[in-house]
């Protein structure tokens, strides 16, 4: 970067980031192999410790989505569920918790389910695992010792991807619930190597779905930003 501000690149920073959304209604084009392998690479130019790069990216389509797709409904129906990061209610504060809730209430009240109907909530999550309908998903593993320093690095691959889609007008939603199904994603995949961080279903959006018009809200700035002069 020059250091020179450039007001067409902001203001298109500004429009893709603030663009972008959690999409939860896909239709079921799919997205051309070309476009798939330019945002792909694209993702790839995210920063890492040490440039050590330390992703591994399996992206199922066509038959083999439907495949998974099937399996993770079973594994879901016997509770077959596992693992890499171990998930923990207990790792939100209050103030994370009070935010949750309140995307949760967004969320399910979009979907007219109401706040104590744990049974329509639960029934919702599950279907998630078809990927909300979307043609693509993409799987997102950590190598190495899968620690905490490359997981973090892979979570910038992660938002360089959604940027990327959302830049070739693809729309995604990542899906840490797909992460709950560790082995049964492996399985399917044929991958020996590296722990499951998160999944991203991609495709276009199903505009007329209610679901995609919900909106989140964030943090003011100042709860979360200190500037130090
Ligand atoms: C690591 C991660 C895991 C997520 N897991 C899920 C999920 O399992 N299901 C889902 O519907 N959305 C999931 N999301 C989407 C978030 O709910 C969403 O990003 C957040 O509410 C902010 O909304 P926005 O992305 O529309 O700005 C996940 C997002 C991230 C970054």
């Amino acid at each position: 970067m020059s250091g020179l501000v450039s007001p067409e690149l902001s203001d298109y920073a500004e429009k893709l980031m603030r663009g972008r959304h959690a999409t939860r209604a896909f239709r079921p084009e799919a997205v051309p192999a070309d476009t798939m392998r330019a945002i792909f690479s694209l993702a790839g130019t995210a920063p890492s410790n040490s440039n050590a790069q330390p992703w591994r990216v399996e992206v199922v389509s066509g038959a083999r989505r439907a495949r998974l797709a099937d399996a993770l409904q079973a594994a879901h129906a016997e509770q077959r569920t596992s693992v890499d990061f171990p998930y923990s209610e207990a790792m939100y504060g209050p103030v994370h918790q009070e935010r949750r809730a309140a995307f949760g209430a967004g969320l399910y009240g979009a979907l007219g389910i109401g706040p104590d109907d744990d049974a329509a909530r639960a029934a919702y999550d599950a279907e998630s695992l078809r990927f909300y309908g979307a043609p693509h998903a993409a799987f997102l593993f950590v190598t190495g010792d899968g620690g905490a320093l490359l997981a973090a690095d892979v979570g910038a691959y992660m938002q360089t991807l959604l940027l990327a889609m959302a830049a070739y007008g693809v729309d995604s939603c990542p899906q840490g619930l797909l992460s709950f199904y560790a082995d049964t994603i492996r399985t399917e995949l044929g991958v020996t190597e590296g722990k499951l961080l998160v999944g991203v279903s991609f495709g276009y959006a199903d505009e007329s779905a209610p679901v995609n018009r919900v909106t989140t809200e964030r943090a003011a700035l100042e709860t979360t930003t200190a500037f130090h002069v």
